[in-house]
């Protein structure tokens, strides 16, 4: 599989994604302040944040939010950063991008940033089956051959723990809110609410109800090929909360467990994450 990443500054990321070119371009990138970024590690809810800010922002300004581009900041061509001098305000840029490997650009206009994280044993499920569901992108010859790269970091996108260390560093930021996956599960009317007043759109009881219904999984998987093509529905696979259970053998959750005591607890994350 390593013929499949390659390395910039100490990642893996998959070549079927990600160029050397657009990470250099990338540095280029010219924020403004009312840019939105939504970031995550993989398979930690990015998807539904935003399909939520969009909906906020179809609330706020009834022009429905298209992306002009793929989303993720850090995937595509090296010409992006370009194109993206066009694009009206506010943008929404998703990235799987640790905090210190933002473009300068959005640390110095402080633009706002939404981190979703969700419990590391979901997140590694979820990683797995969408490697082995979708046909495009490599797939693993067992969970327990995943697990065992999940937990060396040797993974798209690198280790999940490194990803959670360095944000955990920031998560203070005034212009930083983090929300977990698993609050949203379950109360998502609450998330909305709290997502709409970190970017300051204000929207009615009634708007929100309207999103939280938009928003559920079930909602989200039933449109997932008119918004999302072919990959929609592995894409919006499960969606709840435990299903680790249905893989981890004892050894990987006692395994799991130990990681996340050594690098996680104590931490403004380790104390909240739920699973
Ligand atoms: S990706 O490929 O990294 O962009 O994936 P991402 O969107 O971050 O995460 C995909 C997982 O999020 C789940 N999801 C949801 N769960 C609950 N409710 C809603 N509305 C929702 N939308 C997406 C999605 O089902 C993936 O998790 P799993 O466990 O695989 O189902």
């Amino acid at each position: 599989l390593s013929r499949l990443f390659f390395t910039y500054q100490g990642i893996p990321y998959p070549v079927t994604m990600c160029t050397s070119e657009t990470f250099q371009a990338m540095d280029t990138f010219e924020a403004r302040s009312d840019d939105i970024v939504l970031a995550s590690y993989p398979k930690c809810g990015s998807n539904w944040i935003l399909h939520i800010v969009s909906e906020l922002i179809f609330a706020v300004s009834k022009k429905k939010y298209e992306c002009p581009e793929f989303p993720v900041l850090e995937c595509g061509d090296s010409e992006k950063y370009q194109r993206m001098k066009q694009f009206p305000s506010p943008r929404i840029l998703t990235t799987h991008l640790h905090y210190d490997k933002l473009p300068g650009s959005i640390l110095e206009h402080k633009v706002k940033i939404l981190v979703i994280f969700r419990n590391p044993k979901d997140t590694a499920v979820s990683f797995f089956h969408f490697h082995n569901d979708v046909p495009d992108i490599p797939s693993y010859a067992s969970w327990d051959e995943f697990f065992r790269q999940f937990m060396k970091g040797q993974v798209s996108w690198g280790s999940y723990f490194d990803f959670a260390i360095n944000w955990n560093k920031h998560l203070d930021n005034e212009n930083v809110k983090f929300i977990l996956y698993e609050d949203l599960k379950e109360n998502l009317t609450t998330g909305i609410k709290q997502i709409a007043e970190f970017f300051g759109f204000s929207v009615t009881g009634e708007q929100i109800q309207t999103i939280s219904a938009q928003s559920t999984f079930q909602a989200m998987r039933e449109k997932s090929q008119e918004t999302h093509g072919a990959v929609g529905p592995f894409l919006f696979r499960k969606g709840e909360v435990g299903d680790w259970k249905n893989l981890f053998s004892e050894t990987q959750n006692q395994e799991m467990d130990e990681k996340f005591q050594e690098l996680l607890t104590g931490t403004p994350l380790g104390v909240k994450l739920k699973y």
